[in-house]
């Protein structure tokens, strides 16, 4: 991050406001008077949390997690207490649980699984087909039809039985079409067609009978040709009687991008399917440095986007994409863009948290 003096006043001003905010949440007083009638005395309880808050809906509150960060006891802390909900953003990827053909390695989603349990908290678990973050025997060489079905089935049975039990729910595929609505041309889509999302499903059910199935991707909040296009599937899929339970919108947003406005409205369509939703991977970048205005702004869209979500019945919860900006993907992802999630790098609570939990009031 360029480090201007504008920007290193700019993060002062901020990391003062995040520190207050900590000493605010620590004196159980961050709700305001409302809460602090639920919460009582710092000393006598703990201070309800978002998944508490989202509980009274009959919803969740996540977060992502990555096995690396779990080695820092401060995070972990706020992992384990303030979410019901915890999905591993790496390592229960295809690259991570199938490193050689027929060889799986399941020891970096079980630990999640492992913290999680510990916390009394449930797994979206993501993802068992996706194009990205493949293993290289897999993409190095062509597959026949055959050969692709073949590893497609063994990859997603193993994986899923692994876990059986052990999940909510599976993104079992991820982000499966291009922004004007057609197919992305995948491996798995080049060598079997479209058939093989019902494919996917089917062998998942059959895997783990009781695990949610979801498809996943990003920039399908809104209604628009690629949520339509997962609209015109789902409705496909439902009549053809494929287990589908869910559609997960990722909600990777940007200030700079403007707001889904339409996404209470694409939730409802999805729905009137019989299908749950899921705001599962939430972020709101902005370009740095963060300011007072855009992080209030960013509070404004955490806490519209989670009354959307209240407002519809089958929008089962919420994740964010890890919890702090300190762990957040996006700085590595979109060099200039970042303060993304509701906690800060000091794993301070920002406005953003404050609005979550308005909304959940
Ligand atoms: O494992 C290697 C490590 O050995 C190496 O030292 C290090 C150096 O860069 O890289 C490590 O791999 C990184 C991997 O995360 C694990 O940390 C990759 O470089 C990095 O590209 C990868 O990023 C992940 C990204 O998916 C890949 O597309 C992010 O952490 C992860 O949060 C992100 O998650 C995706 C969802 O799965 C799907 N939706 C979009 C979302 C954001 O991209």
């Amino acid at each position: 991050m360029p480090s201007t003096a504008h920007g290193t006043a700019a993060r002062t001003r901020l990391t003062l406001a995040g520190a207050l905010a900590s000493l605010l949440v620590a004196a159980g007083v961050a709700g305001g008077p409302a809460a602090r009638a639920h919460e009582g005395p710092a000393h006598a309880k703990p201070r309800t949390t978002l998944a508490d808050l989202a509980q009274r809906h009959g919803r969740y509150f996540g977060s992502a997690t990555d096995n690396p960060e779990l080695t820092d006891t401060a995070y972990t802390k706020t992992l384990g207490d303030e979410f019901d909900m915890i999905t591993p953003g790496n390592g229960m990827k295809w690259y991570a649980t199938e490193p050689r053909q027929g060889v799986f390695d399941f020891t970096a989603g079980d630990e999640i699984v492992g913290l999680a349990r510990a916390h009394h908290q449930k797994i979206r678990a993501h993802t068992l087909v996706w194009h990205s973050q493949l293993p290289d025997w897999l993409t190095a060489r062509t597959w026949t039809a055959d050969e692709l079905r073949a590893v497609l089935k063994n990859h997603i049975q193993t994986e899923v039985r692994h876990y059986r039990g052990k999940v909510y729910s599976w993104d079992v595929v991820n982000e499966a079409f291009n922004e004007d609505g057609t197919y992305r041309e995948t491996v798995f889509y080049k060598t079997l067609g479209p058939g093989y999302i019902a494919d996917a499903l089917r062998w998942a059910h059959e895997a783990d009978p009781r695990a949610k199935l979801y498809l996943n991707d990003y920039n399908i909040e809104a209604v628009g040709p690629k949520s339509d296009a997962y609209y015109a599937l789902a409705k496909e899929l439902k009549a053809r009687h494929v287990p589908l339970d869910g559609i997960g919108l990722q909600a990777h947003l940007a200030l700079q991008y403007g707001y889904p406005t339409t996404l209470e409205d694409n939730l409802r369509r999805f729905s009137r399917l019989g299908l749950d939703t899921a705001l599962t991977e939430v972020d709101v970048r902005m370009l740095l440095p963060a300011t007072e205005e855009k992080l209030a702004q960013q509070a404004d869209w955490y806490r519209d986007l989670t009354d959307a979500c209240l407002d519809v019945r089958r929008c089962v919860g919420i994740t964010v994409w890890d919890y702090t900006d300190k762990y957040s993907w996006i700085p590595a992802f979109f060099p200039g863009e970042g303060a993304a999630l509701p906690w800060d790098e000091q794993l301070a609570p920002k406005p953003a948290y404050f609005a979550i939990r308005d909304a959940l009031r």
